[in-house]
């Protein structure tokens, strides 16, 4: 350690130690206790990683305190006025945005990767009907790794970037197909002439028999949408995606491990479970109730798209997303949605109650979009699809700076073990 280096000191029985602070460009300083079990015997305990920094990243910031998300120092607010969802993926697996050409070209090779291996179409008939399109992201997801095998080598930066695209531009492929199989519709083919979120929604929506035009509001919703899900740091289901990576294990078998992730409740999986709240609320008189049962410890409900480990504050992303809600609501000529009533009115008595305030739960980006969601015509079992869509540049980006970390080790968490200590095997015979 040079002189200049700030150091933590750390009294652990009868050793004292200097822990190296590190500082990153903003943000909390870490302490780095890589070294902690080597020079000292002990572990540390942490679990849910609350106070752990599990890696360097210099892809996306949350500032939790004062509700402020940055995709590589851009802030959130301003990509989902300003840019679009291929920018924002540009910029997220890049690190800087695109000039027009590199835009373009951007653009070209996503486009151009949007097909499936006819034969992965095979995959979908297993399914049963009714098989929630989650379950069905993650079997196909995983069987891309069983399809592309000239983009597997990770340590190749042309194959990963191959593994990239074809991810990033599957994806609304995938979705879209798992939406058509529950609906007993024949697949729509991708339409190379769309824009990304266009042909996404063209392939949900259309049908052999009647062409579907998305309204531009309609598209740029929800082209916002995937930019408001695009990448949130290390989030469960990006460790995830790190974690199940750090192996080196086939990338399109390690975003079918986060698409797995992201399907609970307590992370992507909220934006269904909004909805489903909602409608059990049913009417605003029955908002007490609800909020009682969320405060009352001995049940386990909790109001659904509130709160955040990171965002003690207003969640960036609620913003826009309540004001695109508006947007589409009035495009769609809905004047009145009793759903959205509610959740307004949810909201306001939420953040004027005791118990939320001073735990700090404030509405998070899954609070309002399942109402466009479902207001353009998505059913509830797609939210979360439509999450894992967007957030798959993300998770690619996160993979990428991973591998290319001279840090990167293979992740091996360690425990506090309270279980039985050494015994004998005792026969069965001899137990009582
Ligand atoms: N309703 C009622 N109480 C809550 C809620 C809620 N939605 N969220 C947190 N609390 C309470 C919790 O009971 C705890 O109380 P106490 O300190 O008395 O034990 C306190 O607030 C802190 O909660 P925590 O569970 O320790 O916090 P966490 O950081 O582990 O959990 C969370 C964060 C998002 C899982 C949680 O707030 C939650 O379950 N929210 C509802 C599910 C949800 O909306 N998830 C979407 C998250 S945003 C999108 C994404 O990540 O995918």
């Amino acid at each position: 350690m040079g002189d200049n280096e700030q150091v933590a000191k750390l009294v652990a029985g009868d050793q004292e130690i200097d822990l190296p602070i590190m500082g990153g460009s903003v943000g909390p300083q870490v302490i780095d206790v890589s070294k902690l079990y080597g020079n000292t015997g002990f572990f540390t305990y942490d679990p849910g990683f609350t106070s752990t920094a599990s890696c360097e990243s210099k892809i996306t910031y949350i500032d939790g305190d004062e509700g402020v998300l940055l995709y590589r120092g851009y802030p959130i607010e301003e990509l989902a006025v300003k840019s679009d969802f291929p920018e924002v993926s540009y910029l997220l697996l890049n690190g800087e945005l695109p000039n027009k050409a590199e835009y373009e070209q951007f653009v070209h090779d996503v486009t151009y990767h949007t097909m499936l291996h006819e034969q992965m179409i095979n995959f979908y008939g297993g399914f049963r009907r009714d098989a929630h399109p989650m379950a069905i992201m993650c079997g196909v997801v995983g069987a891309l790794s069983a399809f592309y095998h000239d983009s597997t080598d990770i340590n190749d930066p042309h194959q990963r970037m191959v593994a990239s695209f074809r991810l990033v531009a599957k994806m609304p492929t995938i979705a879209a197909m798992a939406y058509k199989y529950s609906a007993g519709q024949p697949f729509i083919y991708p339409d190379n002439s769309l824009s990304y979120a266009e042909n996404f929604l063209n392939m949900t929506f259309s049908v052999p028999a009647e062409k579907y035009k998305a309204s531009p509001t309609l598209s740029k919703a929800m082209d916002r949408i995937f930019i408001l899900h695009a990448d949130h740091e290390q989030n469960a289901s990006t460790s995830t995606v790190r974690l199940a990576s750090s192996s080196g294990a086939n990338p399109f078998a390690c975003i079918a491990a986060g698409i797995a992730c992201l399907w609970g409740p307590a992370h992507g999986g909220a934006n269904e479970a909004v909805l489903k709240m909602l409608e059990e609320v049913g009417s605003v008189d029955k908002i007490p109730e609800f909020i009682a049962k969320a405060k009352d410890k001995n049940d386990p409900f909790r109001l659904m798209g509130f709160g955040h480990r990171v965002y003690k504050n207003y969640d960036p992303r609620a913003r826009v997303m309540q004001q695109t809600c508006h947007e589409v609501l009035g495009e769609l000529g809905i004047t009145d949605d009793p759903l959205l009533d509610l959740a307004m009115e949810l909201e306001r008595i939420a953040l004027e109650d005791e118990y939320f305030v001073e735990k700090k739960l404030y509405p998070n980006v899954d609070f309002y979009s399942g109402i466009i969601l479902r207001a353009m015509g998505f059913p509830t079992s797609m939210f979360t699809v439509l999450f894992a869509l967007a957030r798959t540049v993300g998770w690619v980006a996160q993979w990428n700076e991973m591998i290319e970390d001279p840090m990167q080790k293979i992740g091996r968490p360690r425990q506090l073990y309270t279980g039985a200590t050494k015994r004998s095997y005792v026969d069965l015979d001899a137990r009582g």
